[in-house]
């Protein structure tokens, strides 16, 4: 059938395009700043007429409605990255968190997790009835080709991004038409101790780099540091408006890239409409699924390939916990060990876990003799090379477990070096 015809046929209010959801039924929502707000809604309307629909979600950026108090019997949660609005729903039984890497993700949307309906927000139809995923391919893309059913709001605001990101009206078994903004996330505040933990990073650089990086402060100051820098390339889970200035500063142009020359990767996208704006129709922005971008494999087939992501807890030997404090599951392990071991696998990589010395004002160190009981170790000992907070660098791989204690008091907090000196004695003499 012709796609036009197809898409008059479903087209449907929001409402009846819910109606398609079951008590039962697996429902995955599109990714992150991509989040189909209006279906959502609908869908949390409608919640009388539904009971046991799982939510299947990662990280939340708008308000996660379906995890409220009281709406137990009709929705439940299954959480890969717990972020502000769904942590507390988990902490107080509203639904549960399954580890998973977030490359492997997409297999488990195949295989032990069947999706029943798949929630998108996508840009509208090109020519031949092509969609695109927008601002999130990620695991997304994945499910709506397992997914039995998908409904999509269609949205002139979602900007076309290019690559293996399509999806055709013909496929699309419920449509709606919405044109909302697409939810954004501005730059966050560079404190003086992020500024320094940027230096340290950008000093771990060099031209030609190819570079990951996560969400949040650290990043950016990192970014901020590399205006000198040239010939930079970006193979990376996500990235947000501070790689536009990159770009438009010709410090980024992918020009040394061993793979997708040319060209930055990413899998999701969150920032603001200037970044929405600079991905929209562009050539050189390469958006894949996230079971290609985080395979370490693939990683590793670019040369000098540096990851840098943040923590919650080191420990004496250099084991990284990243999603939990104790048993609390406060976000997931995102695309942290893919991007650590794809850096291992890439000729000229290296991997850096980077975070502020203290937590919580500086009340507590970062590092620690033991994490806490129940926290769960995203990077091996086995695995970490670099550590850096605002107070140096650690070079771990390769040392000792003497050699990095050594190593990791360095770059602790001064407030707290005699708490690990005194371990360090209990544990290897002085
Ligand atoms: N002990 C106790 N609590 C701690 C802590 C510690 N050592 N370190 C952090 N926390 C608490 C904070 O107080 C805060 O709690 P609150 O929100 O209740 O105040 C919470 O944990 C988050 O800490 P914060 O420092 O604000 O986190 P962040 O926004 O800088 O993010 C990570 C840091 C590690 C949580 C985040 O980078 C992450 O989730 N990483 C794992 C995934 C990943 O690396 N993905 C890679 C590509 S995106």
């Amino acid at each position: 059938m012709d796609w036009r015809a197809h898409y008059r046929e479903h087209l449907v209010t929001a409402e009846r395009a819910v109606a398609h959801i079951e008590s039962g039924d697996r429902v995955v929502v599109h990714h992150a700043c991509a989040e189909p707000t209006a279906l959502i809604d609908a869908m949390v309307a409608r919640a009388e007429a539904y009971s046991d629909v799982e939510i299947v979600h990662m990280v939340p950026m708008g308000r996660a409605p379906y995890c409220a108090p009281g709406l137990e019997p009709h929705f439940w949660l299954n959480s890969v990255f717990n972020g502000g609005p769904t942590r507390k729903a988990i902490a107080e039984g509203r639904g549960d968190y399954t580890p998973v890497f977030f490359h492997q993700f997409p297999q488990l949307l195949r295989t032990a997790l069947p999706v029943d309906v798949a929630l998108l927000n996508v840009s509208v139809p090109d020519g031949r009835g092509y969609c695109s995923l927008g601002v999130g391919v990620d695991y997304s893309l994945a499910a709506a080709q397992a997914a039995k059913k998908v409904i999509a709001q269609i949205n002139p605001q979602m900007p076309r991004t290019l690559g293996d990101c399509f999806i055709n009206v013909t496929d699309l078994d419920a449509i709606v038409e919405v044109d909302a903004p697409v939810i954004e996330l501005a730059p966050p505040n560079v404190s003086a101790v992020e500024a320094a933990i940027g230096r340290n990073c950008a000093s771990l650089i060099r031209d030609g780099d190819c570079l990951q990086l996560g969400i949040g402060a650290i990043p950016d100051a990192v970014l901020r540091e590399l205006g000198s820098f040239k010939d930079l390339g970006i193979h990376s889970e996500m990235f947000s408006d501070g790689v536009v200035d990159l770009v438009e500063r010709g410090v980024v142009n992918n020009a040394k890239k061993t793979l997708h020359r040319g060209k930055s990767v990413a899998t999701f996208l969150m920032g603001t409409r200037r970044l929405y704006d600079f991905v929209d129709d562009n050539p050189t922005v390469h958006m894949a699924g996230v079971d290609y971008v985080n395979d370490p494999r693939v990683i590793g087939q670019n040369d000098n390939l540096v990851s840098i992501n943040s923590c919650v807890q080191i420990d004496l030997q250099g084991q990284v916990v990243s999603s939990s404090v104790g048993l609390r599951q406060i976000s997931g392990i995102g695309g942290q060990a893919d991007f650590v071991r794809g850096a291992a696998m890439s000729r000229g990589g290296r991997s850096i876990i980077a975070c502020p010395s203290t937590a919580q004002g500086g009340r507590i160190s970062k590092i620690v003799p033991f994490i806490d009981q129940g926290s769960a170790v995203s990077t091996m000992r086995e695995d970490v090379e670099y550590v850096v907070t605002e107070h140096g660098i650690a070079h771990l791989w390769g040392l000792t477990l003497r050699q990095r204690a050594e190593a990791l008091i360095g770059i602790a907090h001064p407030d707290f070096r005699d708490d690990l000196v005194a371990e360090y004695a209990r544990r290897f003499g002085s």
